[in-house]
């Protein structure tokens, strides 16, 4: 595993704001809502936001930064640029749930080349350097071999659109006739490792922002995975889409299927 200096800083900067999950306290004190039902913030996404920008840009001060908390968002298809989730699941955070992750990317021209993604409850680190390979707390990891039919899945129901959910239970319905079983844990990040590592051999949502899944699709694909859009483009980094990942049998089992519209 080739270490640069990019990748050391979002793995240690993954893993103290992970730290900052774990001593967190009252969290139901500091919720306040944001547009969309069901769309929480905490005092903790703001300020574990916060440490990450610092903490990145010290060390790369001229690259840009896409934190989901801020308002406006720079731009992350030109030059470096760090596309950042503080905390993923903060449904599940509030809730005491104990699944949710830290998810740091890094792009360069709107390509992705490092991610880390950390669940700090299971002191999981996630990471991958594009061309790689993909690891969790160092060791390698790699995607299952097994199909649909072998498979179950997990899937996000789109929480903050609902015109989206009938779309959403409609997939997950046809999925049901042809797989195993699903899962709905609550972090589009650790799905994606969750793939990426083999536990799960597919996913989708039909929408998601580019901080949800920029660090977990490309731990995936150097897994050995690929994550698309619904109808096989690929993802944005620049705006939200749709999103089918899993190892490669399964994901081009669900594109078969057609069921993008
Ligand atoms: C959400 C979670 C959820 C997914 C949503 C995301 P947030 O992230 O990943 O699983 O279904 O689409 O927005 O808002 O808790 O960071
Ligand atoms: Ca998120
Ligand atoms: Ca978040």
């Amino acid at each position: 595993m080739k270490n640069t200096k990019m990748f050391i800083t979002i793995k240690s900067a993954a893993y103290k704001a992970g730290q900052i999950l774990l001593s967190a306290q009252e969290i139901r004190n500091s919720v306040t809502e944001k547009e969309g039902v069901g769309n929480f913030v905490t005092q903790y996404d703001l300020n574990v936001q916060n440490f990450l920008r610092k903490e990145l840009l010290a060390d790369f001060p001229d690259a840009h930064f896409v934190g989901e908390e801020d308002t406006v968002h720079e731009d992350a298809l030109h030059g470096l640029a760090f596309i950042v989730d503080p905390i993923d699941c903060t449904a599940n955070f509030v809730r005491g749930m104990n699944h949710s992750a830290v998810s740091i990317a890094l792009a360069r021209d709107g390509e992705l080349i490092c991610g880390a993604v950390y669940n700090p409850y299971r002191d999981e680190l996630f990471s991958a350097q594009k061309g790689e390979g993909a690891f969790l707390n160092g060791d390698r990891i790699s995607v299952s071999e097994r199909t649909l039919s072998e498979g179950v899945f997990c899937f996000g129901t789109s929480p903050y659109d609902r015109s989206l959910r009938a779309r959403s239970l409609k997939i997950a319905g046809e999925l049901m006739d042809r797989m195993q079983d699903l899962r709905r844990f609550g972090s589009a990040a650790l799905d994606l490792t969750d793939i990426a590592c083999g536990r799960v051999e597919l996913g989708f949502e039909c929408i998601l922002q580019p901080w949800d899944f920029a660090a977990g699709a490309l731990i995936l694909s150097e897994a050995g995975g690929i994550a698309t859009q619904l109808d096989g483009s690929p993802l944005t980094l620049d705006r939200p889409c749709s999103i089918v990942s899993g190892n490669r049998k399964a994901h081009a089992e669900f594109l078969a299927l057609g069921l993008s519209e």
